[in-house]
């Protein structure tokens, strides 16, 4: 049976970076016969410019019929004026997020032997590190309502959002948590500001409870605050943590930096029966747009994970991640992760170079 991949390029790099994960999908299918069907669409700035929405109706119509969904990135300045704050690129990927529930976002942080040097922190602090950020997607304060900017009564204006969880919400982030967990090293560290935040004093309190179910991991709780400064610290004394979905945006990016390069990092947005977007967790680099310098390799990683996760395709999986591996071993670097004695390669040359190494795996 056939499966259905629907690609949506979206703006800056976008297009640049999804080229190449597309080449070594389409390797991958042939080399392994997944029966992959390759659908395109359109999402964010470069559907704003088509459909007047960021999200047009056939998009959402491509992403309900698809198996999963391969994303590159959405924004860039050119939208970023839009009087109506809702045509906005990132409107299109926050509408898939939420239309398809992919509320369990998985943001795997490795550090690749090969890019030791490539990191800001100490070897010996990030050597062999390997987290996972479990990030809740699809609640908290970048859903809440209401918000908006009104005037007050003395003229002055003011911006509110609105922090809300409800239990559900937590529950199943939590179960997401702890599966991830059971399957890893079964170390789970849940990140609040309960101290502060009424919210998050519900999270830590339905984490205890949901733990109960899983009485082989060991959960603890940290401030969002002190899990800042210790993911810097001492990164490598985490193994899965989970949060919610303002505090897991920083803290997963914070984590990206240790391993050198946010284009290494590729990430998963799942709902309850496992179908998912994957996209690399960097955003559309607009000041790199178009010269062909981005890192395709979290996009392609990305494809590796989307094979893993949404589709059982564990094989190819691994065999896109050991490509990616023999190609750093090459020492070929795009320019983010770029360090003396290096060779310097472009996107295109990137693609090409874990394509061959995919041809031979
Ligand atoms: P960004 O992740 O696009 O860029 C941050 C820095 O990392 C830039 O210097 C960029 O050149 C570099 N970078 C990012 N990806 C790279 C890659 N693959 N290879 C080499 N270097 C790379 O974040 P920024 O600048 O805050 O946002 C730019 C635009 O992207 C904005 O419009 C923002 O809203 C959007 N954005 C979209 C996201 C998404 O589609 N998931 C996520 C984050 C931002
Ligand atoms: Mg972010």
């Amino acid at each position: 049976m056939s499966k259905n991949i629907l690609i949506l390029p979206g703006d800056g790099i976008g297009p640049e970076i999804v080229a190449e994960a597309v080449k070594v999908l389409k390797l991958a299918n042939e080399k392994f016969s997944l029966g992959l069907e390759l659908v395109d669409g359109l999402v964010g700035g470069s559907a704003y410019d088509v459909h007047g929405t960021p999200l047009p109706e056939e998009t959402m119509d491509k992403a309900r019929a698809a198996d999963a969904i391969l994303l590159g990135a959405v924004g860039g300045p050119k939208w970023d004026n839009l009087e109506d704050r809702e045509l906005r690129p990132e409107k299109g990927l926050l509408g898939l997020r939420s239309g398809l529930e992919l509320f369990g976002n998985l943001r795997p942080a490795i550090l690749y032997p090969q890019l030791a040097d490539a990191s800001s922190l100490k070897p010996e602090v990030v050597s062999g590190l390997d987290i996972l950020i479990v990030r809740e997607l699809t609640g908290g304060i970048y859903f809440g309502k209401p918000r908006g900017i009104r005037t007050l009564e003395n003229g002055e204006r003011e911006g509110y959002n609105t922090y809300v969880y409800s239990e559900s919400e937590i529950k199943r982030i939590a179960h997401v948590a702890f599966q991830s967990a059971m399957k890893r090293n079964k170390k789970l560290c849940s990140v609040d500001k309960a101290n502060v935040l009424e919210v998050t004093v519900l999270w830590r309190e339905i984490l205890e409870e949901v733990g109960k179910e899983y009485p082989e991991v060991e959960l603890s709780h940290m401030y969002v605050d002190n899990a800042a400064m210790q993911l810097v610290r001492a990164p490598k004394q985490f193994d899965v943590m989970v949060t919610g979905n303002m505090f897991g945006d920083i803290l997963s990016d914070a984590a990206a930096m240790l391993t050198g390069s946010i284009g290494m990092l590729p990430s998963a947005s799942l709902d309850k029966d496992n179908k998912g977007m994957y996209e690399p967790c960097h955003g559309s680099a607009p000041d790199i747009a178009g010269q062909g310098i981005a890192n395709p390799l979290a996009t392609i990683l990305s494809a590796s994970m989307m094979l893993r996760y949404s589709l059982g395709e564990v094989a190819a999986a691994d065999a896109i991640e050991v490509a990616v591996s023999k190609v750093l071993d090459k020492g070929l670097r795009t320019a983010d992760i770029f360090s003396a004695g290096m060779t310097k390669v472009s996107t295109e040359e990137m693609g090409e170079a874990v394509v061959a190494a995919l041809q031979e795996v």
